[in-house]
């Protein structure tokens, strides 16, 4: 059997690690001055269909700040677009949908994709990444959950309450129910297809999915999440499960069977990690506006994550959302120090 050379991987099988592997949720954005160089001149959705571009971005964390694994520079929203929905991101506000999905009409409207050639791109950046990374940091693919892109879909970007996907679950639950399994084939096709291409981790993002309680939860996005998780674990590579305000919801999402838990940073890791169980492992979970403190504060709550992971074999240092983009990148480049000074075994 090969040797796990990358820290990251090896703490996602819950193998013992040399210092406790870190990354950071969005580390390649607007926070780089790297990436605004490049950003000038392409539209984030430009960026994306360069496989050359994606790649230089993603690797630009990599090269910066020295973490341990690469996510692949794409958005969890692409599928949408050969799906048959507009997609815009607009300045100050984020993604826009104009032609939402709301009513059992609009199934008949739906595209099947195949994300091996609708998105060719992005399998085309994961080859090169793969060429130039090291074995020693590893490459994340990514997408969306079920729940977090149809959410998405519906609202047609973000929203608060999310009244027009409960609105839809309550009073048309046939319909939910096909329109979410649309959307989760066609997500797990994506996420496989990555995995295809050469991505060695994947990691699930259901960004919204903590305004659901647990009994909605359980009925309607939890089978979904559980039959995508389920192919991509058997392409046999390790898959993270994220969400945020998912503090009722762990216990259940553990039900979906990845490999590693992502926290976000509203539950201590260690009551996170004993509510799934050992037999988990747990990503997470620094507050991302930590960043912002002085050197003292961000030690202090940077040993507090690490503290409450205790050493056990299975932690991933990472924050409990993405990166925020006003975040000084050299404050980014301290925690990775941090996490690996502090943690030889
Ligand atoms: O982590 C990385 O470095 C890889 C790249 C990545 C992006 N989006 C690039 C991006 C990843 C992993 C994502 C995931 C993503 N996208 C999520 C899940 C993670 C999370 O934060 O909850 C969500 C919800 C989205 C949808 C999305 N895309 C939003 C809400 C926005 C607007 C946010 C903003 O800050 O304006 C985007 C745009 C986006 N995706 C940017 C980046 C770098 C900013 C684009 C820019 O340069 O203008």
């Amino acid at each position: 059997m090969n040797v796990i050379k990358s820290r990251f991987l090896r703490a996602c099988h819950r193998m013992p690690v040399d210092v406790t592997p870190v990354w950071f949720m969005r580390q390649a954005g607007r926070y780089m001055a790297e990436y605004r160089a490049i950003r000038e001149k392409f539209t984030l959705l430009e960026m994306v269909e360069r496989p050359e571009i994606a790649a230089e971005v993603t690797l630009q964390p990599v090269e910066a700040h020295g973490v341990d694994a690469a996510i692949l520079f794409a958005d969890i929203l692409l599928p949408v677009v050969p799906m048959g929905f507009n997609l815009k991101f607009v300045k100050g506000e984020g993604p826009r949908i104009d032609n939402p999905f709301r009513t059992e009409e609009d199934l008949k409207r739906i595209q099947k994709i195949n994300a091996v050639t609708d998105l060719g791109h992005v399998m085309e950046a994961i080859k090169i990444l793969r060429e130039e990374l090291s074995d020693e940091v590893a490459l994340i693919g990514f997408s969306g959950a079920p729940f977090t892109v149809a959410s998405y879909i519906i609202e047609g970007g973000p929203s608060k309450e999310y009244h027009h996907v409960k609105s839809l679950m309550y009073a048309y639950p046939e319909v939910w129910g096909e329109f979410i399994s649309l959307v989760a084939d066609t997500l797990t096709d994506y996420l496989v297809s990555q995995i295809d291409a050469g991505a060695q981790a994947v990691q699930v993002f259901d960004s919204w999915v903590g305004v659901l309680c647990p009994s909605d939860y359980q009925q309607y996005v939890l089978p979904y999440s559980r039959k995508m998780i389920q192919a991509a674990k058997a392409k046999d590579v390790p898959v993270i499960h994220f969400g945020t305000n998912t503090t009722t919801l762990l216990p259940l999402m553990k039900e979906a069977g990845s490999d590693v838990i992502g926290l976000d940073w509203r539950i201590p890791l260690d009551e996170g990690w004993k509510l799934l169980g050992e037999d988990v492992a747990v990503q997470g979970n620094l507050d991302p506006i930590a960043l912002f403190s002085p050197r003292d504060v961000l030690e202090e709550k940077v040993k507090d994550v690490l503290d409450r992971a205790d050493g056990r074999p299975g932690h991933i240092f990472n924050l409990g959302h993405g990166i925020s983009q006003h975040t000084n990148p050299d404050q980014v480049k301290t925690v990775v120090e941090m996490v690996h000074d502090w943690t030889v075994k």
